[in-house]
């Protein structure tokens, strides 16, 4: 069997941990008896100085053509926040119908928590956050701008199937884990979108006896996560929450080097898409600091995506043992630079014992 993989490196160190990653990627094709195809985008900066656009109508058509697609990072100092991240991530996420975001938060053994009492026995759990939807749908309007009078609208939309679609997929998840799922929103508060989640989870939840449900405010979230991770198994969030708790659950598992995500269409009507949770981080860019685990654990979720099992969880191993040989991020004394971690990741994907 083959797999069709588009590629987008990006920019920064978004090529550089792609790469890596797809090392272990190749690696684990060759022990399980699979092959990779990969196409390469050039998308990213570069591409959008030169053309205008950050993500034209004939590349959303290239790539949904391929089984899915890895992502490095986009952004860059030279480029408008927002053009690159917003018009070329986000319109994935929407062109693709990649409505649940899968972000697990998981601390392997030999890496530091700066969290005190988190450790890998307490430390697994999975953050499922609505992809396309809430208050990242865009909408919106700034009257009065630059006056002291300015007032900004940001529209914030929540519908039935895009909810349904994300809780059922965490609670398929939670069903196959430890059974617990988490509502997490702000529904004392936020009474309209917060009613419909809560409503949702009910109905979807009769389908799922045999897994207990709860539900936490977002902000008191903030302090059950990092106090006591080993409270939670799936949370199920929206869009905006899911951000935010994601980058706390990359702080609980050791930093953002080691976050991975995928975005996913569980309809499988075009290709989900794979990426670590960092950014392209310009103030390390070509210097051969970036630590590509985060990225080589998404693209163990890619491969899990693919049905790749064994694969997965081999690269997965893999990852995690090199990790614990790094620093939490990276720098002059990684003992290494990115290539060569993605080599010693591959290596391991041939000896590890998933
Ligand atoms: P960032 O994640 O790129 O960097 C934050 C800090 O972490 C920096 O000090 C960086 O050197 C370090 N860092 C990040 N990943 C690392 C890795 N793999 N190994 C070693 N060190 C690593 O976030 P920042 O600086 O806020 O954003 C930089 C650019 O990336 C911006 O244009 C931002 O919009 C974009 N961005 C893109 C994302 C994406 O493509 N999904 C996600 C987050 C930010
Ligand atoms: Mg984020």
């Amino acid at each position: 069997r083959t797999h069709h993989l588009a590629v987008i490196g990006g920019d920064g160190i978004g090529p550089d941990v792609t790469a890596a990653a797809l090392a272990g990627v190749r690696a684990a094709a060759d022990r399980y008896g699979f092959a990779i195809e990969t196409t390469e985008f050039d998308l990213g900066a570069e591409a959008y100085l030169r053309s205008g656009v950050a993500l034209g109508e004939e590349s959303i058509e290239a790539l949904r053509g391929h089984d899915a697609v890895l992502l490095g990072a986009v952004g860059d100092p030279r480029v408008t926040p927002g053009v690159l991240e917003r018009g070329l991530i986000v319109g994935l996420r929407v062109a693709f119908a990649q409505s649940v975001n899968i972000r697990p938060v998981r601390l392997y053994p030999g890496v530091d928590s700066p969290v005190a009492g988190v450790s890998p026995d307490n430390c697994d759990l999975v953050i499922i956050r609505e992809n396309t939807e809430g208050l990242y749908t865009g909408g919106g309007s700034i009257s009065h701008a630059g006056t002291p009078n300015a007032v900004a609208i940001q529209n914030s939309i929540t519908t039935v199937p895009a909810t349904t679609e994300t809780v059922e997929f965490a609670f398929r998840l939670a069903s196959a884990r430890r059974k617990r799922l988490t509502l997490c929103h702000k529904k004392n508060i936020l009474v309209h979108a917060g009613q419909l989640w809560q409503d949702v989870v009910d109905e979807v939840a009769t389908r799922y006896p045999d897994v207990e449900h709860d539900y936490v405010h977002a902000d008191a979230m903030c302090l059950h996560l990092p106090m006591d991770p080993g409270r939670f198994d799936v949370v199920v969030t929206d869009n905006l929450f899911g951000d935010i708790l994601s980058d706390l659950g990359a702080t609980i598992q050791g930093g953002l080097g080691l976050a991975a995500s995928a975005n996913h269409n569980p309809r499988g009507t075009a290709p989900s898409m794979y990426e670590p949770v960092h950014g392209s981080a310009p103030d390390i860019a070509g210097k051969g600091w970036a630590n590509p685990a985060a990225a080589a654990l998404s693209a163990a979720l890619c491969l899990a995506g693919l049905g790749e099992r064994d694969g997965a969880l081999a690269l997965e191993a893999a990852a995690a043992s090199v990790l614990a040989e790094l620093p939490a991020l990276a720098g002059p004394g990684m003992g290494g630079d990115t290539a060569e971690i993605g080599r010693r990741i591959a290596d391991r994907v041939t000896d590890v014992d998933p």
